[in-house]
């Protein structure tokens, strides 16, 4: 029996050399893919049985041996040896030396190249799935606190200058419903994602006429969910691309919510107060208070987006099929992977114990963000609404003049200014009326907010 540490050992002579081997181990970063290339050779274990390259007892036999290697990964005693440049390479090593020369069939007709797309494809499934999870958490926490805050009023911003009043739970919503599309987006990829490419072998196909549909089911995808050319099947990171993608996404996402709550946490504004778990202190200014939380998620999408730059270059210049160039993804793939949980689950903790200051975001209302309303008065009267905007800015320019609050215009001022308006304009100046009003589907009205609140845990429970 011939052993080489190496899968590719018989045509070399030389070593490789030291720093060479260490710029091409991938093992350091691709352990991380146990799990799934034990998996996918399982798989194809039965695959070659099938068609005949090997017996059922051999077949048995390397099944109790990939079964042995997955208890060592598992138990944490599997033992890294120097030649074991990648996962797949280790995960043979290990079997042939438990199982004998049998270990050495289960690659007839494979290649690393099918096997490390078959891998990065079951990893990003269950990827995809894992970040679905944890936004899902986020989600949930400012669910719970749109629920608890239909009535709390605070300003709606645009150009962060005070807009309409609206309220905290409305406000909540808005991150829940872009995080919603988030959730669909991932789900989505994984319709490509699913699609294995196991029996391209090389890059030109599997010669020994093994049953694709068969492996597929094995790895739990229907019988047609595989690729449909070898050159392609060994070639295609779109899907990481993909996952990167909506990990950049949901990194502006985060990052649009932390910006947010980082304005409402400083003295000016006041609106919320994270709690100790989640903000630390200043080692000279004893006074203060950091949110450092969301702070850092604002600053990891920095990453996320750096890491669909470094796949989409990757991807750019490279020839069919199989570069060694693609060992790179995995990288990015497992950093957004992990700082989207880390990050998902501390914005959720974040979220869910902060206080909410009411009587602060109540007193940031401006009657003069009622001018809105003071136009949608006169519209109810009959003025067209372009004039009544103009209606309505006089009187905010009059309000300004006098430095008075616009709802303490008196009626003599009002009927100055229009004889449409009268004595019921002072029922406009109310911040809650106001809200209440916007009742449409999408609205900030108590019944809006409670009806989005309502449908969106519904489709939260579909994803489970
Ligand atoms: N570690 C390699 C990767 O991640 C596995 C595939 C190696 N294939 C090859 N032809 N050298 O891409």
């Amino acid at each position: 029996m011939t052993t080489t540490s190496k899968l590719w050992g018989g045509r070399f002579s030389g070593e490789l050399d030291a720093l060479m081997k260490r710029f091409q181990d991938s093992m350091p970063f691709d352990i991380r893919l146990w799990d799934v290339d034990i998996r996918g050779s399982v798989a194809y274990a039965h695959a070659i049985a099938r068609a005949g390259i090997i017996t059922t007892s051999e077949l048995q036999t390397l099944l109790n041996g990939l079964s042995r290697v997955r208890s060592e990964f598992a138990g944490n005693t599997f033992l890294v040896q120097p030649g074991d440049e990648d996962i797949h390479t280790a995960v043979e090593r290990r079997l042939t030396e438990l199982v004998g020369d049998v270990g050495k069939k289960l690659h007839t007709g494979r290649s690393r190249n099918d096997q490390v797309a078959t891998d990065l494809r079951l990893y990003t499934l269950e990827a995809l799935n894992h970040v679905g999870v944890a936004s899902r958490k986020l989600q949930r926490a400012l669910t719970d606190q749109a629920e608890a805050h239909v009535d709390t009023l605070m300003p709606g911003y645009t150009h962060l200058q005070r807009a309409q009043p609206i309220t905290f739970g409305h406000w909540c919503m808005a991150y829940v419903w872009m995080l919603q599309r988030d959730a669909e987006r991932l789900r989505d990829c994984e319709r490509r994602a699913g699609v294995i490419p196991l029996g391209s072998g090389g890059s030109a196909g599997n010669p020994f006429a093994i049953d694709r549909g068969a492996i597929a089911i094995e790895l739990g995808r229907d019988r047609e969910a595989i690729s449909q050319n070898s050159l392609d099947g060994v070639s295609d990171r779109d899907f990481i691309a993909e996952f990167l993608f909506c990990g950049a996404l949901i990194g502006a996402h985060i990052s649009r919510l932390a910006e947010d709550l980082v304005l409402y946490s400083t003295a000016e504004f006041g609106f919320v107060q994270f709690s100790d778990a989640y903000s630390t202190g200043s080692s000279i200014m004893p006074q203060k208070k950091n949110p450092d939380s969301a702070e850092l998620a604002r600053g990891k999408a920095g990453r996320l987006f750096g890491n669909l730059i470094n796949m989409l270059t990757l991807l750019k210049g490279s020839p069919l099929t199989y570069n060694k160039d693609f060992q790179e993804v995995q990288e990015p793939l497992f950093d957004t992977l992990d700082t989207l949980d880390l990050t998902l689950e501390v914005m959720s903790g974040a979220v869910r114990t902060m206080r909410v200051n009411a009587d602060r975001m109540r007193a940031a209302l401006d009657p003069a963000m009622l001018a809105t309303d003071v136009a949608e008065y006169l519209v109810r009267k009959g003025v067209a609404f372009r004039d009544a905007h103009h209606l309505s800015g006089r009187a905010v320019a009059l309000a300004e003049e006098r430095h008075i609050g616009i709802d303490a215009l008196s009626l003599e001022d009002w009927r100055n200014l229009s004889p449409y308006f009268s004595s019921d304009i002072v029922g406009v100046f109310d911040f809650g009326r106001s809200v209440n009003s916007r009742d449409v589907t999408g609205g900030t009205s108590a019944r809006s907010v409670r009806e989005q609140v309502g449908k969106a845990r519904a489709l939260m429970a579909q994803e489970g």
